[in-house]
């Protein structure tokens, strides 16, 4: 479907309005290299269905991926152990903090879905199964680079390091799922991966790019990196859970299926029409984009895209 607006022109005012607001949330304080990032930066990016791309801001500059690479991990480890993961973890939002441990000791140590911090370490625990954390990250950032088609995608090794010193609240809900049985590793192998894991960095037109394996091969765009079913399904996951207890609001205000990070990137997806990034480090209080938000909404409003359409 085309764009109803001129891309370029609508990605530059929200950039230039949106982009600009003063009120722009709080950068994420207990990772130290994300506490200090600069907050006046914004960027985002759109590779449209045809193949067509645009950007605006900062859209090449690396920001942390953060939670964000929770979707390319879902993806390696679905392609990994299949629906098997679906019994280590749940589907269900958990209307709770994305670092909340209440529902683990309700739920026997089973996560509600893969993208609360819970069921991504048991998402990495699976695709860790058989490899080293070196050769299971390796594969990660494969499964990135090959989606973006871009080798030049890396790990943030003062990230993760800054990230694993101050993991003890993650640390606590490893050693809690592994006294019920679902962790198959040492949870400082798990954790290990798991920070590196979030330490990706990538620009907006990074991110956008790699996103595209999600809008299910439409017109043979991107590498076929998942079937379309599966891309159903992470969307799925996506609108109900990726926002964590901001996901009702997301998806109230945007219509589309996105995924937030800590470093402020947001990755969305307009299903068969295009795949976008945002960037701005300050956050909202659910630990969403504040700015990316209120971008997204707009993109989305002035293009007339929903998946409610
Ligand atoms: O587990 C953590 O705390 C982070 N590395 C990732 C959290 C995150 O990005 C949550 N997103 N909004």
């Amino acid at each position: 479907m085309e764009a109803v607006n001129p891309m370029q022109e609508v990605l530059d005012h929200i950039t230039a309005t949106i982009g600009q607001n003063p009120d722009r949330g709080t950068t994420a304080q207990y990772i130290p290299d994300l506490a200090n990032v600069d907050p006046n930066q914004f960027g985002i990016a759109v590779c449209l269905a045809d193949g067509r791309e645009f950007h605006a801001g900062d859209a090449l500059t690396p920001f942390s991926s953060q939670s964000v690479s929770k979707v390319f991990a879902v993806a390696l480890a679905l392609g990994k152990v299949g629906d098997s993961l679906w019994s280590r973890v749940g589907r269900e939002p958990s209307g709770l903090a994305f670092d909340s441990i209440m529902l683990l000791e309700r739920e026997n140590g089973r996560p509600r879905n893969p993208f609360i911090n819970a069921g991504a370490i048991v998402t990495t625990d699976t695709y860790l199964q058989g490899s080293t954390p070196k050769e299971a990250l390796g594969g990660l950032l494969r499964f990135v680079r090959d989606a973006a088609e871009d080798g030049d995608i890396h790990i943030n090794d003062a990230v993760a390091r800054g990230e694993m010193e101050t993991a003890d609240r993650n640390f606590a809900l490893a050693h809690y799922m592994k006294s019920h049985g679902n962790l198959s590793h040492d949870p400082q192998l798990t954790m290990g991966t798991y920070c590196h894991q979030c330490a990706i960095d990538m620009s907006c037109l990074q991110l956008a790019r790699a996103g595209r394996f999600l809008l299910g091969g439409v017109n043979g765009l991107g590498p076929r990196l998942v079937s379309k079913t599966r891309a159903r399904r992470i969307l799925a996951l996506m609108m109900t859970c990726g926002h964590y207890d901001g996901s009702g609001d997301f998806a109230f205000r945007v219509g589309l299926p996105g995924k937030s990070g800590v470093g402020g990137g947001i990755l969305v997806i307009a299903p068969g029409k295009a795949s976008i990034a945002v960037w701005s480090p300050g956050l909202n209080s659910y630990g969403n984009s504040k700015l990316g938000t209120e971008a997204m909404e707009a993109l989305a409003k002035a293009q007339d895209w929903s998946v409610f359409n």
